[in-house]
């Protein structure tokens, strides 16, 4: 037998929790003429089970019932799922913690925190160490803070050998300068990358261009290709964010954007690209767009993690009313254009797959193109010309 201190010894508690579970009858102590309490061994067994179901998230009523009569299924079946979501919610803290140890990439836990809190997460991601640059290159493409140098060594290795990077083709570029309702003579390009627009407008228009890429080398070949084909005295280029334009405000006629836009985010871009067109000046940006309000389920998931900012045309355009400008133009690239991108992507990564066993960019990439040739009437990428008004 033992007394009450002696109990909460043996079972780890406190003399007040001991004489509270007795208050609620979980145990049963036997008074002794002197006044003193004295604990069987059976009290000691029944605290420890009472412990343990405690320890799984019982209440000490429900601790009570389940030893005292019938196990209540209903009580424990609620338990067991509130459980399981604590095990997941602690799970997902764990991968964090992990995450910022370094010890596993977790693609899944970038991609929820991006869409959740895209701005912290790019925030967050500089904190580590990595330049905006690299910052954005880890939110959009590794989503790998321990993998991300090898992931962009493999994704530039496919890169580098095309010059164009996104969809788009000479013709489209053409017709949406076009539809500008005056003739351009100071245009920004954001996110030039190699070019192949910049040519373009170049050769078609009467306007000095300036080629914004945070790329140095993709700039270097933008300006070598220029010098061969006779344009260098229209294009200067500059090295710089498409975050922090180094601009004067109301510096250009019109702002050009071909597939990159959607790298600070098409919202942000309308409204802090603004500042920086003339009164009634154009902003031209190509976008992916749904094509349709109900893809279907495997699409859906893969853009919502790859592009969760994905919009509808409509929505689109509502934005950019929103954000203080008329549509003066809006059109699908077509199919042409699509091809212009994939053609030469697929066969680069044809040739190089061979030696890129095992690469999780080259999987990315292949997957991105098996969504692309699978689904092709349910997104698309849209052209949008809009006048600051
Ligand atoms: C999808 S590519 C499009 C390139 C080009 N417009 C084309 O159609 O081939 C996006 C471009 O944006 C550039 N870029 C990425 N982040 C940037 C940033 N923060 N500031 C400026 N350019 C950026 C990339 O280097 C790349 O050239």
């Amino acid at each position: 037998m033992y007394r009450i201190s002696e109990l909460a010894e043996q079972v780890g508690l406190s003399r007040t929790t001991l004489l509270y579970y007795e208050k609620l009858g979980l145990i049963e102590g036997k008074r002794l003429s002197n006044g003193y309490r004295i604990y069987s061994e059976y009290d000691i067994q029944r605290l420890r089970l009472i412990q343990q179901l405690h320890a799984g998230g019982l209440t000490l009523n429900e601790c009570k019932a389940c030893l005292n009569a019938r196990i209540d299924r209903e009580v424990l079946l609620n338990r067991l799922s509130q459980l399981d979501d604590e095990i997941a919610e602690k799970q997902k803290a764990r991968c964090l913690l992990s995450a910022l140890l370094g010890e596993k990439g977790h693609k899944e836990w970038h991609e929820t925190i991006d869409r959740v809190a895209p701005d912290a997460h790019l925030d967050w991601l500089i904190k580590q160490g990595f330049n905006e640059k690299e910052a954005l290159r880890l939110k959009w493409l590794s989503k790998n803070m321990n993998e991300h140098e090898r992931y962009m060594a493999d994704f530039l290795r496919v890169y580098e050998a095309l010059d164009r990077w996104g969809p788009g083709s000479d013709a489209e570029t053409l017709k949406a300068l076009s539809k500008i309702p005056f003739t351009p003579k100071k245009i920004l390009e954001v996110g030039c990358g190699n070019g192949v627009a910049t040519f373009v407008l170049a050769e078609q228009s009467e306007a000095q261009i300036t080629a914004v890429d945070n790329d140095a080398p993709a700039l270097a070949r933008l300006v070598e290709r220029a010098k061969e084909v006779g344009v260098d005295h229209k294009v200067m280029t500059s090295c710089a964010s498409m975050m922090d334009l180094p601009f004067k405000a109301a510096s250009f006629d019109v702002i050009w954007s071909e597939g990159s836009a959607y790298i600070m985010g098409v919202t942000k871009a309308l409204n802090e690209w603004k500042t920086l067109l003339e009164d009634g000046g154009v902003l031209v940006f190509s976008d992916l767009v749904w094509l349709t309000n109900s893809p279907s389920e495997e699409v859906a998931a893969y853009w919502e993690k790859a592009y969760p900012e994905m919009a509808t045309v409509d929505e689109r355009v509502k934005q950019s009313e929103t954000e203080g400008y008329e549509v003066v133009g809006s059109f699908t690239l077509n199919e042409e254009a699509w091809t212009a991108y994939f053609e030469p992507l697929q066969a680069r990564v044809n040739s190089i797959k061979d030696k890129m066993i095992g690469s999780p960019a080259l999987k990315d990439i292949e997957e991105e193109l098996a969504i692309c040739h699978q689904y092709p009437d349910e997104f698309g990428y849209q052209m949008f010309v809009l006048r600051r008004v």
